[in-house]
């Protein structure tokens, strides 16, 4: 497997500054940057649009792991696809074609990740194993960042990861939602390969003590 790394979040940025964010992850020596987007219907909250991804893409050579937290997710793989993204997400709780849309993802020339919820059972995960490149365990509910780290989250971890040997399977695992220098060895151990970290890695005093941990 892959050396576990980490992906900020920009939504802890400072929105007016987004690309000071971009640059503090560059010069953090990271090359994924997380960006939440979200619709206001499933999760009570907005944050970006394809065209500031766009616009972003034009400014940094960063992989873009675009987290979905859309209704219809469907109809917005093209859109930020074309604004450069490199991997999209999407979750699972939404009533739409997930299946459909993951194929859709593919054809965009985008790596595929599926995503669930704190409270949803990952055994639905199943049927989209064979046809993803990460999976995204929320350990926060989604919406907001700065929440609390549920560790009961971590039980889903060694689900997939087992999951994954038996299967002969490399998708990547990864964890979002709370993240922080206390946590972040704990998820690690556990099987995570990917690191989401929004106010840790944007409060700059957390941020040295949490890139430590990924060079233990
Ligand atoms: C939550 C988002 C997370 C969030 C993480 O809806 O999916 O990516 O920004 O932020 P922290 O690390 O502050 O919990
Ligand atoms: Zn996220």
């Amino acid at each position: 497997m892959h050396a576990p790394f980490l992906a900020p979040s920009l939504l802890a940025a400072d929105h007016g500054r987004l690309l000071d964010g971009i640059r503090a992850i560059e010069a953090a020596g990271l090359d994924w940057v997380h960006l939440d987007i979200m619709d206001g219907h499933f999760v009570p909250n907005l944050s970006f649009g394809p065209q500031l991804v766009k616009d972003l893409r034009g400014q940094t050579s960063l992989f873009f792991d675009v987290h979905l937290m859309l209704d219809n997710p469907q109809f917005y793989v093209k859109p930020f696809a074309e604004a450069g993204a490199g991997l999209i997400t999407i979750h699972v709780e939404p009533e739409y074609d997930l299946a459909e849309t993951l194929a859709q993802i593919q054809q965009s020339g985008c790596k595929r990740g599926v995503s669930l919820n704190p409270g949803t059972d990952v055994r639905l995960l199943e049927p989209y194993l064979v046809s993803v490149e990460l999976v995204l365990v929320m350990s926060v509910q989604p919406g907001f960042g700065g929440q609390a780290f549920r560790p009961e989250v971590l039980e889903k971890v060694s689900w997939l990861k087992d999951w994954r040997t038996r299967n002969g399977k490399n998708f990547l695992i990864e964890i979002d939602g709370g993240i922080d220098a206390s946590n972040a060895r704990i998820c690690l151990a556990r099987g995570v390969d990917v690191l989401v970290a929004g106010s840790a890695f944007f409060r700059e005093e957390n941020r040295a003590k949490l890139m430590s941990v990924l060079t233990l």
